[in-house]
Formats: C-alpha cells, structure tokens, sequence
C-alpha cells in the first residue's frame, strides 16, 4: 500500500516536474484571455476555475495561482465558493480514481494481507489526515486518492473534504485580498495546515480526556453506530474453470485428466483424487471402473486414488438428503481435504448431489465434473448450481459453487438410452429459443440427424449448448441469480413440477420439452408470440422426438385448476418476491413477464392438449399405413 501511494505521489510530482512550466504558461495566457470578459463572460470564469481544479487531481495545474485568480477577478465571494467547488469535485474525482484502481490495481498488486494493512492504516489516520493533507501539495491529491482506496466512508469523505476545501477557499480569499505583498502560496499552505493541524490536536486531547475520564456521551455513542452502520465488507472473488471436451478419457494416450487434474498444483507428491460414479455409466460399461484404475496406475506418480471408487444410485432417486450422507461418509473415511480432487462422473442427478456435498464438505473442496449424459454434458455439468430434493420440492436446498473444472467426454454418451440422448437435447432447444436464432436455425436443420443420434450433429448440438449457457452465466452478470431474471429457466416453472407429479418418471428434459411448449401456446394465446415462431418450437421438439404432453398434466385441484399451475407459485417462491417467468417474443428472443393469467393459461394448456392428440393420431394413421404397405 505504501509502495503503491509513493507511486501515487511520484507519478503527481513526475508530471508537475515535466509539465509544470508549460501547465502555467497555459493558465496564465487562459487568465489574461479570460480577464477581459464582464457580466455573463464572468460564468464562464467561474466554470473554468471549477474545471481547472477538479482536474488539479490528474494534472499539473497550479491550483494556488487558478485559485488566487479566481478570488481577484470574481470577487471574494463567488471566487471562493468557485475555488470550493472546483477542490470538492477534484476530490470526488481522485476518490473514484481510487476506488477504480483498488479494484483494477491493488487486486492484482497487493496481497490480501497488504490490502488488510492498508485499511487498517486509512481507519487509524481517519479523517484527521484528509483535513491535514488538504492544503499540501502533492499529499493533498495521493490522501483522497488513497481513500477511494480503502472505500473510506464516502460521505463522511466529502464531509470533511468539503470543510477543509471551505477553510482553504476562506484563506486564499483572505490573502488575496488582505496580502497582496507577501508570498500568497506560502501564507495559504501555512494557513491550510497549521490551524486544522492545532485543531486536529486540540480533538485528539479532548478525546484523550474524555477516554482517561471513562465519559462517554450520547453523541459518541450515535456516532459509533453511524460508523458500524457504514463498514463496507467489500471483496471481489474471481472465478474461472476450464470447460473440455474429450473423447475416451482413459485411453492410454489421453492426458486430458491427467492436465486438468494437475492444476490443482500439489506440489511435492501426487494429487490425491476420489471418483465418484453413476451407476448408470457402471452397468452399461463393466470394465469402467477398472479402465480408471489402470489410468491412475499409469500415471501413479502425478496423480493417485484414495481408495476405492464410489458407485452411487443415478437419477433422481439420489437427490436426496439421506443420499448425502453417505457421500460425507465416503469423503470423511477417506480423509479428502481442500487439496485433494473429488472427480464426479454421472447424468445431473449425481453432478447435483456430490456438487451439493462438496461445496459444503469442509466449506467446499475441488470439485472435476465429468457428465455423463447428454443434458448433463450441455447444461447440468457445466453450470454453477448444485442441489437436492426436499420437502416436495425440486432443488429446494443447494448451492451455487463453481466447479474446479468440467471435462466432457463423449463416448460415455455411447451407452446412454435413447430416452435420456433426447431428453438432453431439449435444453438446447431452450437456450437457442431464448439466445440464438441462428442455433435453432441449426436445430431445425440437423433435426434429422439428431433424432437418429449421429454423432457428429449430437457433439456439435451438446458444444453450442454449453457454449450458450456458459455465455449466459459469465456475461449477463447474474452467475449467482440475485435478481429475479432466470433465462435459464425457460419453460421449467412447468417442467419441475410435471417431474414431481409424475413422481420423477417424466425425464427432466422430456418436461421441459412440455414446459417450453407450454409457454410458447401462452405467449401466442397473450398475443406476445407470433403463430408461426410458435409452430417452428413445436415443429421442432417434435422432429426431436418429444411427446408434448404427459399424462400426468391430468390432475386437477379441488377447483377444478390444473395442478401443475402450483408450479408458478413455487417459481415466485424460488425467486423469493416477484414472480418472473421467461416467455418467447419471437425465435431467439426471451422476454421477461410478471404476471401469468390463469385463464388464459387453461386456454393456452387445452390448446396443447388437443395439438397433441391430433399429431398422435396423425402419427399413429402413418404407422398404420406403413405396416399395411
Ligand atoms: N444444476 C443445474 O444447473 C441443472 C441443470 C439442469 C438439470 N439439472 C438436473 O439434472 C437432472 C437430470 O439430469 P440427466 O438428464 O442427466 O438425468 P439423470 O441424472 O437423472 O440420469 C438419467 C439416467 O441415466 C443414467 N446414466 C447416466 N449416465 C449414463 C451413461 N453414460 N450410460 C447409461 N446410463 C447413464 C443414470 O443412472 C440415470 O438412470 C435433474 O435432477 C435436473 O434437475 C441440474
Ligand atoms: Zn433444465
């Protein structure tokens, strides 16, 4: 910190050595120019003067002769309340400049412990030293820029700026106008430091007294609640995790693991890992597991397993709290720490729990995501969020945790049923529905290979996706959903509760198939969505493949209301506040609503419902004809 505010002052005292000169020839040709000018013209005096010392902070200007000028030429008083103005907006500006550079240069200059120093440093000077340092050259600009720095209370800050600029406009009126023939810069600074400096003394003293006497009065007592009230607990924590994409993870002639694996930079010994998988991935492909222990064998020196892989239960069945448990059991017995990799394979059930576990397990560990199904591969596995079941709702308890690293790799997809290689493609749908039409363009286009499952259209589908999603949570600036938007979510309000209501046997990409079409029959229905987008979504999930109805929508309240309309109500619930669901106002483009009428949205579902029926039927008459022929 003092390195950084000796630079702060070198850099002030460099320019005024280099650019002193010249800065006063400028001024002093501007003043005579400027000199001449009466009545209105005098505005104009006053905004230069103004302008010249609020940028006294970031050039050589001399502010003592800007300021003596103002005072002979505008008259005591509108000449000091310029010179007041022009110090008080030149310390707002150093101010920001401050609080910018702490941000852009202290965080990658100064260590947290030096930043630490540093606030400590500004807390025990206090306002003393801003009042003190105001008259001196060069200190005067280096404290208000130090205190953007250490987010010194702002008001307070203009507060006492604003006095001591008082004080200091008051002394170059008094000299200009009462000590023409004596040296005005030198009476100014003795002025501007001595008497805060007495004044300053005779505080310290009082307070000394009052300490020593063990009286503490109200108005102390107010204003420390004023300080509590005002303690910025401010810090910026950086994220950043490689998303790959790989194919056979563990052929022997693929490091891919083995590189990302060594970022987690163990120094000295090998990087203890443990590996946690689906089920799923275990039964289709028996020699899995074994295929990993070959690979951490082979590269035992860089990297090892502590102990035995974990084969947890996959799908929705483990998202639950009792499930949790075994996982802290299994960490625990294992003695897995902060330095060590938990490497979770598996569809976004398993990637939720064990995302959910690691990010609490003593206080959150390295967590290397390999999804294992395509929804997992474009969007569960490569987020921020984790989370399990509760209490009859979805994802009720979670946290947002980014993962030390995501390594796609494609052939696990090689065993995946097609139920679960379509579910997956529907949050593509989605994300190219609310972000970019020139992916559904794509979609539409390559529907065909993609319900036949080719491989090359799936891997482009599942890159575009997490590419898109990605791009959401780094860019939009919400990674951690504070505010009410969820693009994310389009078409889930539906979707989460459809799953529950179907006791997990819909798919959660089947649901939001559903969810989006859905939507999609509202915002037409509400005049927000053009027909024919509307016709392009549905033509589109259904070349996929997906079925957009579920039986399960038939279940009604005792209102005779739909009951998956509840799943707005636990929407708004989620949000915590407003309700605020994500409709389509055209392909690629998501528009944000607050209010879903439940009429209409009857309309909107029995409208699905009847689509729907009528495109079985058709299907069901081709099938019919096909077999006859
Ligand atoms: N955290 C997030 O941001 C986020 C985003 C979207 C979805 N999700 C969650 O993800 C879950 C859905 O994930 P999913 O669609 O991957 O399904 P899933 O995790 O429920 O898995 C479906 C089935 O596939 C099996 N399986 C997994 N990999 C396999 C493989 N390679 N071969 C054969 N079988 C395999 C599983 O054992 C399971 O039976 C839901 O719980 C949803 O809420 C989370
Ligand atoms: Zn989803």
């Amino acid at each position: 910190m003092l390195l950084y505010c000796a630079s702060v002052m070198a850099l002030i005292i460099v320019s005024f050595l280099l650019f002193e000169q010249d800065a006063l020839q400028w001024v002093s040709s501007a003043i005579s120019e400027l000199s001449g000018y009466h009545g209105s013209g005098l505005f104009l005096l006053f905004l230069f003067v103004v302008i010249m010392l609020a940028f006294d902070i970031i050039l050589p200007v001399p502010s003592s002769v800007v300021a003596m000028f103002a005072v002979a030429v505008l008259g005591p008083l509108p000449g000091a309340a310029s010179v007041w103005l022009g110090l008080t907006l030149g310390c707002c500006v150093g101010y920001w400049l401050g609080d910018c550079s702490e941000k852009w240069i202290s965080t990658r200059w100064l260590s947290v412990k030096e930043r630490q120093k540093a606030r400590q440093l500004a807390d025990k000077m206090g306002g003393g030293a801003l009042i003190m340092m105001r008259g001196v050259p060069v200190l005067a600009e280096t404290s208000v820029i130090a205190a953007g720095m250490v987010q010194y209370p702002f008001a307070k800050f203009l507060l006492l700026t604003s006095l001591a600029n008082g004080w200091l406009a008051g002394a170059f009126a008094y000299v200009s106008l009462y000590s023409a023939e004596s040296d005005p810069f030198f009476l100014v600074l003795a002025g501007s430091v001595l008497i805060p400096v007495i004044g300053w003394l005779l505080q310290k003293l009082w307070q000394g007294v009052a300490s020593v006497s063990g009286d503490v009065s109200t108005s102390d007592i107010q204003q420390s609640a004023i300080e509590i009230q005002t303690i910025k607990a401010r810090f910026t924590v950086h994220y950043q995790y490689p998303v790959c994409f790989t194919h056979d993870v563990f052929s022997p002639s693929n490091s891919d693991l083995l590189t990302l694996l060594l970022r987690a930079g163990q120094e000295g010994e090998a990087q203890g890992c443990v590996l946690i998988v689906d089920q799923g991935v275990v039964n289709e492909t028996p020699d899995w597991l074994e295929r990993a222990q070959v690979y951490f064998q082979q590269h035992h020196q860089y990297i090892h397993l502590k102990g035995q892989p974990l084969v947890v239960e996959g799908g929705e069945a483990i998202k639950q709290a009792s499930q949790t448990d075994k996982l802290y059991q299994y960490l625990l017995s294992h003695q897995v720490d902060r330095h060590n990799v938990v490497i979770a394979v598996g569809g976004g059930a398993v990637l939720d729990t064990v995302g959910y576990v690691c990010a609490t397990f003593h206080r959150g560990i390295k967590l290397l995501r390999m999804p294992s199904t395509v929804l997992a591969q474009n969007d569960a596995g490569v987020g921020v969020k984790n989370g399990v079941n509760g209490y009859g709702s979805k994802n009720l308890i979670g946290t947002f945790c980014p993962p030390f690293a995501v390594l796609n790799d494609f052939s696990l997809l090689n065993t995946l049923s097609h139920r679960d290689r379509r579910a997956g493609l529907a949050e593509a749908v989605k994300v190219a529905a609310i972000r970019s039409v020139g992916f559904f363009d794509w979609l539409e286009n390559n529907a065909h290979s993609l319900n036949a499952f080719e491989d090359k259209a799936t891997r482009y589908a599942i890159a575009r996706c997490a590419e898109l999603h990605i791009n959401q949570i780094t860019l939009a600036g919400d990674p951690f959903e504070a505010g009410n938007a969820r693009p994310l979510d389009y078409g889930h309000w539906a979707a989460h509760k459809l799953e529950a209501m179907s006791h997990y046997e819909c798919r959660h990409g089947e649901a939001v198939a559903i969810g989006m079409a859905l939507d999609a029959y509202y915002a037409t229905e509400i005049g927000l969505l053009g027909q024919s987008d509307r016709q392009r979504l549905i033509q589109l999930l259904t070349a996929l493949g997906f079925a957009l109805w579920h039986p399960a929508l038939d279940q009604y309240d005792e209102l005779g209301q739909p009951l998956v309309f509840r799943g707005l109500e636990d929407f708004r619930q989620h949000l915590g506040g407003q309700l605020c669901v994500t409709l389509l106002s055209s392909v690629g483009v998501g528009v944000e609503v607050h209010d879903i009428d439940s009429d209409r949205l009857l309309i909107a579902m029995r409208a699905l419902k009847r689509d729907h029926q009528a495109e079985v039927a058709v299907q069901s008459e081709s099938l019919t004809w096909s077999e006859v022929s």
